[in-house]
């Protein structure tokens, strides 16, 4: 079962970042079949990696296109990402260090944090942009 399931209600207004979350989802819920299988804790190094790696993608894409839109809001978005890209590389450490209880808290989180991210700070760039034509 999936753990988050991106529909309509989560669409920030532009198709390239929708598109970009709902492969973020796709992660999350990969981590949650994982758990759900009973392999969370030799699954997590790999998807953690696998997380970070796209979280990092989607957020260079994400502040270029604010970045050539002009959008006000570009300082706080950034400092968004900062600080979500710090909080997994804590997850990540705590892993390495050999931390088994890592997996439900970390799911939770990313499901908390994704969900706030598409239908509260993503939503805030949509209108600007769709102002510019982009869709
Ligand atoms: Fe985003």
């Amino acid at each position: 079962m999936a753990l988050l399931r991106w529909s309509k209600k989560y669409s920030v207004g532009v198709k390239a970042m929708d598109d970009q979350h709902i492969a973020l989802v796709r992660i999350l819920n990969e981590m949650h079949s994982e758990f759900e299988k009973g392999q969370a804790q030799s699954a997590t190094g790999k998807l953690l990696r696998k997380l970070t790696e796209y979280a990092h993608t989607h957020f260079s894409s994400e502040e270029e296109m604010l970045a050539s839109a002009g959008f006000p809001g570009l300082e706080q978005q950034r400092e968004q990402h900062r600080e979500l890209l710090r909080q997994l590389d804590e997850y990540g450490t705590r892993y390495q260090q050999g931390d088994q209880t890592v997996y439900l808290p970390l799911l939770f989180f990313v499901r908390d944090w994704l969900t706030t991210h598409m239908l509260k700070e993503d939503k805030e760039y949509g209108p600007w942009m769709n102002k510019l034509g982009i869709h």
